[in-house]
């Protein structure tokens, strides 16, 4: 199997609380290639950050990662020493946070937190660094960034502020650039340019990129890869086209219905009823079955397996499986012989009753319907 640049396998992290283990992240997988951009989608509290914060692991003191790894280069970074990891932030790996009033320190200039960040990851010397800062600036497209350095965070716009938290990142060059909604607390005019730089960065330098946003319009032109998270779980994977125009998973569903589009001006957009889930308290099956107006009995008590419902695309809910009984149903009555039933859809006809029974991967002829 090929080795990916950043593969995270079934990722469990939980935070030890007052009111008992919030567990925030609960089987997360994914894997990112060089030069690729992947965006990771979901509501407030669904566990983006958490994973991101994972990944890099810079959680808070309560929080831990319980189970599955993170490979990076085939290394497992989870069982690496604090000097290990501090070695892989900001040279393998940077992230770029939500607000830069609270990454970047008031009391210092920008020019000073940009030198130190590449003096503590590079082997360059102070007047390197400085000539590397305004260089990083301008590459940003900060204005006079010669004048810029001398200057305090607070005396830039919010727009200006996030260049500069930009240019941090990529100061080392970093192999992956994380973006935990790097624009949500900019206006749309300044949003929509962040973006467009971040993009031509990347295609400038080649990173891969984790976009992080509630705010699935936002991101979707530019990713390669969309996974949207629900309770810590993928309920969804797959391209921009097959998340916006073939949806397979009720959540994303809703999430679509949501969000504004140029095509839907005039109808009402409809907000996800219900609320959020308890993440002290996980359901047994569907994390989304709470809110889910087709919720079935098997939702309840199991965790839907993931299922390739299109061309690198899958989804993880119970009325795929559904949907493939009906083809099986469909196929039979056109006269399909059984085994090739089964291996297209995963059911089979055993004494007058459908029973699910997919090929398991390495089986003679089995279809590739389970991840
Ligand atoms: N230190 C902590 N202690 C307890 N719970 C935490 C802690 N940090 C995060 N959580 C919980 O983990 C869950 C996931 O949080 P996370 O920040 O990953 O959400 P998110 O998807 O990034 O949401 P948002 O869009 O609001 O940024 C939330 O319910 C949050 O309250
Ligand atoms: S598995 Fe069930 S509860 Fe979950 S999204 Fe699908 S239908 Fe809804
Ligand atoms: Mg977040």
């Amino acid at each position: 199997m090929a080795e990916h640049l950043l593969s995270v396998k079934d990722l469990h992290t939980s935070f030890t609380t007052d009111h008992g283990e919030v567990h925030a992240v609960n089987g997360i997988s994914f894997d990112l290639d060089p030069g690729k951009v992947l965006g990771i989608v979901g509501e407030s509290g669904s566990g983006k950050s958490v994973t991101a914060y994972s990944i890099m692991q810079i959680l808070a003191d309560n929080g831990r990662i319980t189970g599955g790894s993170v490979e990076y280069k085939g290394q497992d970074i989870t069982k690496w020493n604090k000097n290990q990891m501090a070695g892989f932030r900001g040279k393998c790996c940077s992230i770029i946070f939500q607000d830069p009033m609270t990454s970047l320190n008031p009391v210092f200039t920008i020019g000073n937190q940009l030198e130190e960040a590449i003096l503590l990851h590079t082997k360059k010397n102070r007047a390197q660094a400085k000539a590397r800062a305004i260089e990083m600036l301008s590459l940003v497209g900060v204005n006079e960034p010669a004048k810029r350095v001398k200057q305090y965070p607070y005396e830039l716009s919010g727009g200006m502020r996030q260049r500069v938290m930009i240019a941090m990142a990529l100061a080392c060059e970093p192999d992956i650039l994380i973006a935990d909604e790097p624009t949500t607390a900019l206006d749309v005019t300044i949003q929509a340019q962040i973006l467009e730089l971040m993009q031509d960065l990347q295609k400038k330098l080649g990173m891969a990129i984790i976009m992080v946003t509630h705010d699935l319009g936002v991101i979707a032109t530019m990713c390669d890869e969309i996974i949207v998270m629900y309770g810590g779980r993928v309920c969804e994977r797959g391209t921009a086209d097959a998340i916006f125009y073939e949806p397979a998973h009720e959540y994303t569903k809703g999430l679509l219905r949501s969000i504004p589009s140029v095509d839907r001006m005039k109808e009402r957009l409809v907000p996800i009823a219900g609320n959020p889930i308890n993440l002290l308290n996980i359901p047994a099956g569907c994390a989304f079955c709470t809110r889910c107006e087709k919720a079935m009995k098997v939702c309840l008590d199991h965790v839907p397996l993931e299922r390739k419902v299109g061309e690198d695309h899958l989804a993880s809910c119970w009325l795929n499986d559904l949907s493939l009984q009906h083809k099986a149903e469909e196929l039979s009555a056109a006269g399909v012989r059984r085994e090739e039933i089964r291996r297209e859809t995963g059911w089979i006809l055993e004494a007058g009753e459908w029973v699910f029974d997919p090929v398991a991967p390495g089986e003679e002829g089995g279809a590739d319907l389970a991840r």
